[in-house]
């Protein structure tokens, strides 16, 4: 299949949004159909996994069809089905799963199971367009989810090496508890995002854990917790808006500092084996965070290195890098078997590369 051209439908179950879409081998996306589940989860602040599977079984024909009407196409203009097959809340990769592999037994088509976290770290390579630069191997990968904080060598389609990632919570994850610690809604980061326009980050003084390290890992519970402990010595009663603002402004200063932190690490690593070449990159949820997509650029800068970031709505969850991951996978290694198991755990990358200092 290599070099030929490929249209591929992929689809994307692994978390609270149900998804299907239409990507071509040029980079082309020829539909994005997103369907969040925000409404069902929001009243437990959380996902609850139970409500996400069945959600995604009473609407995943229609989101597909959906995908398949909007790209003007039908089942046998494809050249294969992609899925994420994991890592995630396994009722739903299951949705998914049996969806895709239905429809490339009864269509004869090529199969690909799509590590999620693949996709994101490969939707870079989509997200410039037909006419854009796509970023070479090897590059240097943020990955900052829900469930994930990592850095990556990405070295290749199925090749990754690990050289950092954190002790503790996701940012993701941080940037969830602290929205609703403060009372706001489910997802957290957004809105965390947008109090934080208004707020004064130096207002409130938060640790930056594993500032200063040597290394790349992160750690962002001794964040939390202060977070927590500075809102109980609010005035009691409901927080004020100056007071909501200051601490979201605070938060994410300090998390980005960590960040930042980090990164400068990596690339210091990533330099020493890749002296010249190789981009810095981020994705996954987080990296929609416009305050954290302007500090990696001006670290990058700093660095004098490339960076680069999907647009937000290929940052969060969707079914195009899902498609894209599908295409540079059959591509790279041929089809998975249809006894593809899903796996709600599946880490990316052959270990922990040398410790940088
Ligand atoms: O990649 P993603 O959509 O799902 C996972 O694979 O986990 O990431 C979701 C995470 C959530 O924690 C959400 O709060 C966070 O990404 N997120 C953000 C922003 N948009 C989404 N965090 C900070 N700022 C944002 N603008
Ligand atoms: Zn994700």
């Amino acid at each position: 299949m290599n070099g030929l051209s490929m249209i591929v439908l992929g689809i994307e179950t692994s978390c609270d949004e149900t998804a299907a879409a239409v990507v071509n081998s040029e980079r082309d996306i020829l539909s994005n159909v997103v369907l969040s589940q925000i409404k069902e989860h929001s009243p437990y602040g959380g996902v609850v996994p139970e409500i996400a599977a069945r959600a995604h079984v009473e609407v995943i024909d229609k989101v597909i069809a959906r995908a398949m009407s909007e790209a003007g196409l039908n089942f046998d203009d494809l050249d294969g089905v992609a899925v994420t097959g994991g890592p995630g809340l396994i009722g739903g990769v299951i949705v998914g799963v049996m969806t895709a592999k239905a429809i490339a037994l009864s269509r004869s088509l090529p199969f690909a199971a799509v590590n999620h976290l693949e996709a994101h770290a490969l939707t870079v390579r989509l997200s410039g367009g037909r006419d854009g630069r796509s970023v070479k191997f090897p590059y240097l990968l943020l990955l900052v989810s829900g469930g994930h904080c990592q850095l990556l060598i990405v070295k290749d389609v199925g090749c990754y090496s690990l050289i950092g990632t954190t002790l503790d919570d996701a940012l993701g994850e941080a940037f969830d508890k602290t929205a609703k610690m403060l009372g706001l809604g489910y997802p957290g980061g957004p809105q965390v995002e947008q109090w934080a326009l208004d707020g004064d980050a130096d207002r409130f003084v938060l640790p930056r854990p594993m500032f200063g390290r040597e290394g790349c890992d992160f750690s962002f519970s001794g964040l939390k917790t202060k977070v927590r402990q500075t809102i109980q010595n609010l005035p009691a009663g409901e927080i004020c808006k100056t007071d909501l603002a200051d601490l979201c402004a605070s938060f994410q200063r300090a998390a980005g500092d960590v960040v930042e932190d980090r990164c400068a690490n990596a690339i210091r690593f990533f330099r020493e084996e890749y002296p010249f070449s190789g981009d810095l990159v981020a994705a996954g949820g987080v990296a929609a965070n416009k305050n954290l997509r302007s500090r990696l650029t001006g670290l990058a800068e700093n660095f004098n290195i490339p960076f680069h970031a999907p647009p937000v709505y290929l940052c969060t969850d969707n079914a195009a890098m899902v498609a894209w991951a599908g295409i540079e996978q059959l591509r790279h290694r041929g089809p998975d078997a249809l006894d593809f198991k899903p796996r709600p755990r599946w880490p990316l990358g052959s270990g922990m590369a040398q410790a940088p200092n």
